[in-house]
């Protein structure tokens, strides 16, 4: 039975876990930066890398200490290696060098996107997949529509053309006025209102497997907000996302439910187009918009197929789904030298780990 410490530094999230067997979590530390980006609006580069740099050492012994084991104890170290904000992956990625160096354990480089996958194995969800499966991640950077035909094994169906769903769920919350992160806060919003109030467009992509925002997000702008009249007014306006003035007689909770109903059934009409053309035995949800209720309940209304996701503290960032999917490498042989580097942008496809 293996035994790996994972280490998540990509965006705002600091975390490590040790997980056994790629789906015991032994441990699973995160320690969140939102206060600290809230103040701004969506995640700070330049913040990030300084509060993960001060939190690293802290979050990883707590993570052994929870754990209770030593590093002798440990098959390996595992680090996303990206994609992600650089600033942010060199701090997860250098700690766990010092750490490999130090202790003479093996190390490896992990795909974000590919531990959201695998954060569907841990426990108390069943381990075993009958492959092929369709995989949609959609998280604040990404929006990945992808075939999975075994451990490791993907093609990239489609994805996003513009902004990652998480990102329009941010950026429309900021619109509305309200709290960072957009997407929790809409989906609260949301219960209240009535997604039929509105009608928002939901984008055609050449591709099928394909999905387009940010048309979405400029028309959620145009409804809610004063629409300058004049020229000037309109030059002032420039970057008015942030600054724009909501409308005084429109009702947030039907905007956001109606934004929600857009985006989640475009999300689910690109799923279950590739469904129907690969014949999974289900569908799997992963990343932080995977917490979103009526995205699951969509995808499993419309689609007729099983579907997972993962519990809610599972959705969104942990080093427990990058010690999971190291599991997976670590048996079939995979191992990153001291040498490797950290990457920012990082596709998950057939050969995802080619140099
Ligand atoms: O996976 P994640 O923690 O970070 C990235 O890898 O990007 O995803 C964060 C994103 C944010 O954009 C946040 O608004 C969104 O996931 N999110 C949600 C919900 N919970 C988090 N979006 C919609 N509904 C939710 N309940
Ligand atoms: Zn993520």
């Amino acid at each position: 039975m293996t035994t790996i410490l994972g280490i998540e530094t990509s965006c705002d999230d600091t975390a490590a876990a040790v997980v056994s067997a790629g789906r015991v979590a032994r441990s699973n530390v995160v320690s969140s930066q939102l206060d600290l980006h809230a103040q701004f609006g969506g995640v700070f580069p330049e913040v990030a890398s300084r509060a993960h740099a001060e939190s690293i050492s802290a979050v990883v012994n707590r993570a052994m200490d929870e754990a209770d084991l030593c590093y002798d104890q440990l098959d390996a170290i595992a680090v996303t290696q990206g994609p992600g904000l650089i600033g942010s992956l060199l701090v997860g990625i250098n700690f766990a060098k010092g750490l490999a160096l130090a202790t003479g354990k093996p190390l490896l480089g992990i795909n974000h996107l590919e531990g959201h996958v695998y954060s569907l194995l841990l426990e108390p969800a069943d381990p075993d997949i009958d492959f092929p499966v369709i995989v949609l991640i959609v998280s604040g950077g990404h929006s990945e529509l992808l075939l999975m035909t075994g451990h490791g094994q993907y093609r990239r169906l489609g994805g996003t053309i513009d902004d990652a769903a998480g990102e329009a769920f941010d950026k429309v919350g900021r619109t509305l006025g309200l709290p960072f992160p957009g997407g929790p806060a809409i989906e609260r919003v949301a219960q209240e209102g009535d997604a039929t109030a509105y009608r928002f467009p939901i984008a055609q992509t050449d591709s099928p497997y394909d999905f387009s925002f940010s048309g979405l997000k400029t028309a959620v702008l145009r409804e809610v907000t004063v629409q300058p009249s004049s020229h000037g007014q309109r030059k002032r306006r420039r970057g008015a996302e942030k600054r724009a003035q909501l409308r005084g007689d429109i009702d947030i909770a039907d905007v956001a439910a109606a934004f929600q109903d857009a985006l989640t059934e475009a999300l689910t009409r690109a799923t279950i187009r590739a469904a129907r053309q690969f014949h999974p035995s289900e569908i799997l949800l992963a990343g932080g918009v995977s917490a979103n209720q009526t995205l699951r309940h969509k995808m499993r209304a419309e689609s007729g197929l099983p579907v997972r996701y993962p519990p809610l503290a599972l959705c969104t960032d942990n080093a427990a789904m990058i010690a999971a999917a190291a599991h997976y490498r670590f048996l079939a042989g995979h191992r990153s030298g001291l040498d490797f580097e950290a990457r920012s942008s990082w596709r998950l496809s057939e050969d995802v780990y080619a140099e």
